[in-house]
């Protein structure tokens, strides 16, 4: 390996621009999200002003993880790895940098508009139309840039990481767009093109695939470079990973009529959607597999190596995740778990224990490697956030499926003259240690935000650009 410097060099300031935001938007996000679960412990916390409430901070919560998190995130790991495995520089600096302020540019109209109650009503769909318009033109750029580089790749092969990522920003942009489609009224204000039904179909097609595609196909792509990268081993099977990648985009797309049980949607369309989610489950297990066995024969590097912990335990998170969701798929299941916090417990096993937990892994991974330093400023302070995170996922999940299990019995309850047993209030009542426990380990998992924001900076302090730019240029020669 030879450690000259090649006069191309790939473009790394676009990749540490979104990883320092995903720290960034990930502390306020997580705040967000434990002030949100306060006010439901002590609602005088909503102020009784309009931009305070609960009902406008949510969908901002929500946006803040998914899109400004855990956004950030896929944007940099996906211009590190696709420059990396194809040995070539992004096709244009300037779309990368168009990618990276119109995303920040999307985030900052979310943090204004949502709070002031501008909202389509569709959740995760919130932003009205001009921002909406904006996020696809960004989109659209970043897809133009992502498989721009891959087409002057100077490796033959496509690695099967970058399939994910591609198939995470072709369904993104298509849901997106259909989802959309609207009317505008005002500068502030449209109708969906959709009615009824049909427009609740539209949303959970949507909604569901934002979740197989946006919260996992792409963190699946993280976990095909970065697990084997941290672990210092092969793929366990590049054979079943072509499968999963088959199988996976095949499957998720029918899913959405789970969140649409006993609805006005034909009933075949609701059987549809519990039965594909059923077959799910194996896809989804077989690349936990694939990545939990490419530890084989590296067990022991989980003694010494938090980052890996944190990507092992992302995987374990991601299976139970997924083998929850068909679970709740089920007509049966869902008659109790939906409208209960059960939901509640299940996103957050998903978004804290897999796409979190997955992300902070590959940014520990990352940060050193872009900011031209050997490794981060502290393992020590890896491992504590490595605790804090998986205690407060824990905490999170667990006290949601005792509120979830416990409101879906007591709503259901019913007396011999067939008369509730219990009031709404009553069953919020015995909800309340549940969201103390729940606020708590949202505590513990946005403290752990916080170490690692400490951790980064003073790694980045220790940088200086020109050992960056040398690290951008030698990884080039160093990759064959
Ligand atoms: C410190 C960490 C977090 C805390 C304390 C927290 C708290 C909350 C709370 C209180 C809600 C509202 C629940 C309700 O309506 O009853 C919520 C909803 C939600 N959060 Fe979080 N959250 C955290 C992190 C995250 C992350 C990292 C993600 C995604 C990557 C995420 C995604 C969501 C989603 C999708 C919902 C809506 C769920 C639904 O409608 O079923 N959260 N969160
Ligand atoms: C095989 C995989 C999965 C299946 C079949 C599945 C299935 C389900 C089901 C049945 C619901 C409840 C719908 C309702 O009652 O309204 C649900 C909700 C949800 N799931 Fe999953 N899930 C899977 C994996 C995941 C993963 C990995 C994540 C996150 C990273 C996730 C995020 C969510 C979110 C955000 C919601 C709440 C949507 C809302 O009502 O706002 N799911 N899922």
């Amino acid at each position: 390996m030879s450690t000259a410097i090649s006069p191309t060099a790939y473009n790394y300031k676009v990749v540490r621009q979104f990883a320092i935001m995903t720290v960034v938007w990930g502390i306020l996000g997580m705040g967000l999200g434990v002030f949100i679960a306060s006010q439901l412990v002590w609602p005088e916390l909503n102020f009784d002003l309009p931009w305070t409430t609960f009902g406008r901070l949510r969908p901002l919560h929500t946006n803040l993880v998914i899109f400004a998190f855990g956004g950030c995130a896929l944007f940099a790991t996906s211009y590190y790895v696709v420059q990396r495995t194809c040995q070539t520089r992004l096709i244009s600096d300037s779309l990368a940098a168009f990618t990276f302020w119109g995303w920040q540019a999307v985030i900052v109209g979310a943090i204004v508009t949502l709070p002031l109650g501008y909202t389509t009503t569709k959740e995760y769909a919130e932003l009205e139309w001009p921002l909406a318009i904006l996020l696809a033109i960004v989109w659209v750029t970043y897809g133009l840039v992502f498989f721009g580089t891959i087409t002057k790749r100077k490796t033959k092969h496509i690695y099967v990481g970058n399939w994910f990522y591609g198939a995470f920003i072709v369904v993104t942009a298509m849901l997106h767009i259909v989802n959309h489609a609207s009317l505008p009224v005002s500068f502030f204000k449209s109708y969906s093109a959709y009615a009824g039904a049909t427009d609740a179909m539209i949303q959970w097609w949507y909604g569901h695939n934002a979740v197989g595609f946006f919260l996992t196909t792409g963190f699946l792509g993280m976990m095909y470079y970065f697990v084997p990268k941290q672990a210092e081993r092969p793929i366990y099977s590049y054979r079943l990973s072509i499968v999963h990648f088959w199988a996976l985009i095949t499957l998720y797309i029918w899913a959405g009529p789970h969140h649409l049980h006993y609805t006005a949607l034909p009933d075949w369309a609701q059987s549809l959607g519990m039965a594909m989610s059923i077959i799910l489950l194996a896809p989804s297990w077989g690349g936990m597999i694939n990545g939990m066995m490419t530890l084989s024969g590296a067990w022991h590097k989980l003694r010494t190596d938090p980052i890996l912990r944190f990507l092992v335990v992302s995987l374990a998170f991601y299976g139970m995740s997924t083998f929850e969701g068909p679970m709740m798929a089920i007509k049966t299941v869902n008659s109790l778990s939906h409208y209960t916090d059960w939901t509640i417990g299940h996103v957050h096993a998903g978004a804290l224990g897999w796409v979190a937990m997955i992300s902070i892994g590959a940014l520990y991974h990352l940060i050193p490697r872009v900011f031209g330093r050997q490794q981060m400023h502290s393992t020590g302070l890896i491992n504590t956030h490595f605790w804090l995170a998986t205690i407060g996922t824990v905490l999170y999940i667990a006290s949601m499926w005792v509120n979830g299990i416990t409101q879906g019995l007591m709503w259901r309850a019913i007396n011999d003259d067939g008369t509730l047993t219990y009031s709404f209030v009553e069953a919020l009542q015995a909800s309340h240690p549940g969201f103390i426990v729940r606020a708590l380990g949202g505590a513990f998992f946005a403290a752990g935000m916080l170490i690692m924001a400490y951790n980064v900076f003073r790694t980045v302090r220790a940088s200086n650009p020109a050992e960056a730019e040398a690290a951008a240029q030698i990884a080039v020669v160093g990759a064959h």
